[in-house]
């Protein structure tokens, strides 16, 4: 099974592994705007604290920046305060200190002067081997002003720059995004970050797929019958109405973080475990992804959500959507993929569902039971606590010839090593330190995920009612027919 460390080769003890990561990177000053925002407070800065007390992150110093007032002793307990809202127990009172010391701060009004001062001064306290990686958890029109600050700064020399989605909302802003970007950072300075590709499920795809001779030779269209890729969520959408509201599912969801893992499942064996290898095979996917036809998705809305404070009362924004895509190549011509997320349904899980082409039953007598339960599966569940299921019909022992569906599941938790698993921000921050490129998305790829997006973004279907706690419209039937979706499933992991 893959280990968070695919790149580097871990010679031994964990203490060796993690000096030999250390010395591989440079030290780092992290610039990171929006530093007092939600994902800051939950993710990245709990993130970079459990990096530096586990030793797995070079040298660093952060520089946090932001519109609020802060200096850094106030920025401190801010960091203070979401470390231990968001990583309760990860450090003692001495490794906070130690972490704490790291952070300053400087206010996004005060100027690219201002800015330019505070990364010397860190710099100064790392030495002139120290590199950059500028952190833009701001929204888009923020990023560019960002951008334009760090060029006035000079801080584009020695840095990389990780930016969040959305990466574009359709065609035409993604590509005056990526060239505006341009104009400042090379493509190989940016890092546009899809936090499920940090997930340890999702890289065990590619593990799973190209480390082991048993399914590589049946992984296309000749034994696949179709994939279902169904990300439902419990959650609703907290503070986000806004966001939400000029968003919606395809845009939040499936663009990034569905398409992506479909990326892993598609791709043909890179030549190499290698960033342009890998982005050069995920490219070709995008590339042969079909048009998204409007007429192959269903797109919802939860009872309730236009009575929301701040949603339009009219609105038409999907909470849920359903999709059948192809991706149109020798591998998988006429295999269906199915995808599926949305907010306030009735389970919260990231399953991935492979389903193999059902025997031919003649041999067996009417009443078996084969194939009555669906067909052969390999099942990904991509949550954090990863688990792996390949089910198959077996024979009930007893008399006769009576056939029920049998499994064979594999857990991350089983593994020794399960705690060394990374939380996804903290495994690409890692990454990009590193100039990894190979979990991040390319502007050629974005850019043709939004070319094959444009049909339906440009006539969606109506949305659809579902009522909260259920699995979506109606409609999603008649999509996947003569399929079914297999959540909920049947039978619980064991
Ligand atoms: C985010 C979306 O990118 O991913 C959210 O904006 C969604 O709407 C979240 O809830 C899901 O991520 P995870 O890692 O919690 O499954």
């Amino acid at each position: 099974m893959v280990r968070n460390d695919d790149t580097i080769a871990y010679p031994g003890p964990a203490s060796r592994a993690k000096r030999a990561l250390q010395e591989s990177t440079s030290p780092h000053v992290i610039v990171l705007f929006g530093a007092t925002g939600d994902l800051a407070r939950r993710k990245l800065l709990p993130g970079l604290a459990k990096l530096v007390v586990n030793e797995l992150a070079p040298e660093m110093q952060i520089v946090g920046s932001s519109l609020d007032e802060h200096d850094d002793e106030s920025f401190r307990a801010f960091a203070k305060a979401s470390v231990e809202q968001f990583a309760p127990g990860a450090m003692t009172g001495d490794e906070w200190e130690e972490f704490a010391k790291r952070l300053h701060y400087v206010s996004s009004g005060a100027g690219p002067d201002a800015l330019a001062a505070s990364v010397a001064e860190a710099e100064e306290r790392l030495g002139p081997e120290s590199r950059r990686l500028h952190y833009l958890s701001v929204p888009p029109n923020a990023a560019l002003k960002v951008i334009q600050m760090l060029a006035a700064a000079h801080l584009v020399a020695r840095s990389r720059v990780v930016m969040e989605k959305p990466f574009g909302t359709d065609l035409d802003s993604a590509v005056e995004l990526n060239a505006q970007i341009h104009e400042t950072f090379s493509e190989e300075q940016i890092f546009r970050i899809d936090h499920f590709l940090g997930k340890e499920a999702v890289q065990n795809i590619l593990a799973f797929r190209f480390a082991n001779g048993l399914f590589e030779p049946i992984w296309n269209r000749n034994f696949i019958d179709h994939v279902q890729i169904d990300i439902p969520e419990t959650l609703g959408l907290d503070d986000r109405v806004e966001f939400y509201e000029a968003t919606g599912a395809y845009k939040d969801m499936v663009v990034t973080h569905l398409l992506q893992v479909l990326a892993f499942v598609a791709i043909e064996p890179p030549t190499a475990l290698e960033p342009r290898a890998i982005i050069d095979e995920k490219k070709k996917v995008f590339r042969s992804l079909l048009p998204i036809d409007p007429a192959h998705v269903v797109r919802g809305q939860y009872a309730g959500y236009r009575d929301e404070p701040g949603v339009a009362p009219d609105s038409d924004t999907e909470t849920f959507i359903a999709l059948k895509v192809g991706v149109d190549n020798w591998r998988w011509a006429g295999v269906p993929f199915y995808l599926r997320t949305g907010k306030r349904m009735a389970e919260g899980l990231r399953v991935v569902s492979i389903a193999f082409k059902e025997a031919p039953r003649s041999m067996f007598p009417a009443g078996s039971g084969v194939g009555s339960q669906g067909p052969d599966h390999l099942t990904f569940d991509l949550a954090d606590a990863s688990k792996l299921s390949l089910s198959f019909y077996g024979k009930r022992p007893g008399p006769g010839m009576r056939m029920e569906k049998l499994s064979m599941q594999f857990a991350t938790d089983e593994l020794a090593e399960a705690e060394d698993v990374l939380e996804a921000y903290e495994r690409l921050i890692l990454d990009a330190m590193r100039g990894d490129r190979t979990l991040f998305t390319s502007a050629e790829g974005i850019e043709s995920l939004w070319e094959r997006s444009m049909p339906l973004l440009e006539n969606p279907p109506e949305v659809k009612l579902y009522q909260p706690g259920t699995w979506g419209p109606n409609a999603i039937h008649q999509l996947i027919a003569p399929n079914a979706w297999r959540l909920p499933f049947e039978r619980p992991w064991r």
